[in-house]
């Protein structure tokens, strides 16, 4: 076997398997998703009919420079600030390579989305996790936190915001501490991939004044192209010219950047997105109250429930009902299961499945 070198670490993120799938007889188009949290209105119509117009036998724009100039415009910044990305796990792992090197220090805010640790393991980097508090609502002590970053001088910080998986989230003068500590000594990634589906959310974009700060942004979640992934990172362009060095040609297919082109344009499904997100999201933790769950309900438009034993729930929910719910063991949460919310009608399905599955234990 090749060494080399490093210790390499593939994220878990307990989505649709299809090989599980198959071992189970299930057909994945007959599984309800609420694994993964995206809009639950789905992509906008039309979105089709723009990929159709795709010329598929031409290599798309390296630059996106049509998606990043409607970004420019919708976000109101300089396109030379934007750099799109494969989805924003591809600019989560380019950033890495672009600031970390073996032996350095970095700081994940845990408990977090995988890539983080992945991404740090590819550079050889052993991330220090600073973690949530479950006892007290999965909130970090910020003020101690922040001493660390300042001991610890991490290339690179990582804080998700709205988190996933607690769906904490921080307001701007707790970011903006985390933003001056991590400055220090490197770049604060601020990974904001849920925060269209927060209610009444905070503009981060005056963060980008600190020049060593990324914003991190899913179009993925956002318009539902979780097939095509596409994503967007915001920063100085010093660190946008420095991370897209990195970024292979062409990375961004041609339907997934006239994906998302188009659905600039339907800012109004997005807004939709987010009053499903209210609406469902509402009725579920209702409901799974009143069966006597737990539930850690914070700003995204997912949220936990103890269930006890949540891999076997889990499995229960896929073989017996055909609905993925995400087993949270591997975020070190073994008793929580995460609920990306849906439509009414999904959710409904939801809660008779949950209620058979708690009572078949
Ligand atoms: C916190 C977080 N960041 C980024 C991503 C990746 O999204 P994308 O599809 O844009 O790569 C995810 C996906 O689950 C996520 O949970």
């Amino acid at each position: 076997m090749v060494d080399t070198g490093h210790k390499m670490v593939r994220a878990v993120h307990g989505g649709l398997d299809l090989a599980e799938l198959r071992r189970l007889g299930l057909d994945p188009r007959a599984v309800l998703d609420f694994s993964s949290s995206i809009n639950p209105l789905g992509a906008p119509p039309g979105v089709m009919n723009a990929i159709a117009d795709v010329n598929i036998a031409a290599y798309p724009d390296s630059d996106c420079l049509e998606l990043r100039e409607a970004l420019g415009g919708s976000l109101n910044l300089e396109p030379d600030r934007i750099l799109v990305g494969n989805g924003s796990t591809e600019l989560i792992h380019l950033l890495a390579t672009a600031f970390l090197s073996k032996g350095d220090g970095a700081v994940i805010f845990g408990p977090a989305f995988g890539e983080y640790l992945a991404a740090c393991a590819a550079q050889g980097v052993e991330p220090v996790e600073l973690v949530a508090n479950e006892a007290d609502d999965f909130r970090w002590d910020v003020a101690e936190a922040c001493q660390s970053i300042r001991e610890l001088r991490p290339g690179m910080v990582f804080l998700c915001n709205p988190n996933n998986p607690t769906g904490l989230y921080l307001d701007e003068d707790k970011v903006r501490r985390i933003a001056a500590a991590a400055s220090a000594s490197g770049v604060l990634v601020l990974d904001e991939a849920y925060v269209s589906f927060v209610d009444g959310a905070w503009d981060s974009r005056p963060l980008l004044e600190i020049s060593n700060v990324v914003l991190l942004r899913s179009m993925t979640k956002d318009y539902a192209l979780t097939g095509l992934r596409l994503g967007y990172m915001l920063s100085s362009p010093e660190v946008i010219a420095g991370v897209k060095a990195r970024q292979y040609s062409w990375s961004v297919n041609a339907a997934a950047q006239a994906a998302g082109v188009m659905c600039l344009g339907r800012q109004d499904h997005l807004e939709q997105g987010r009053e499903a997100v209210r609406i469902g999201k509402a009725y579920l933790v209702d409901a799974l109250v009143s069966m006597g769950l737990k539930c850690r309900v914070g700003a995204a438009n997912f949220f936990l429930a103890s269930v006890g034993d949540a891999t076997t729930i889990r499995l229960r929910l896929l073989k017996e009902h055909g609905i993925c719910v995400r087993d949270c063991a591997s975020f070190g949460l073994p008793g929580y299961i995460r609920i990306g919310v849906r439509k009414m009608d999904d959710c409904r399905r939801l809660v008779a499945a949950l209620d058979k599955a708690l009572s078949d234990g």
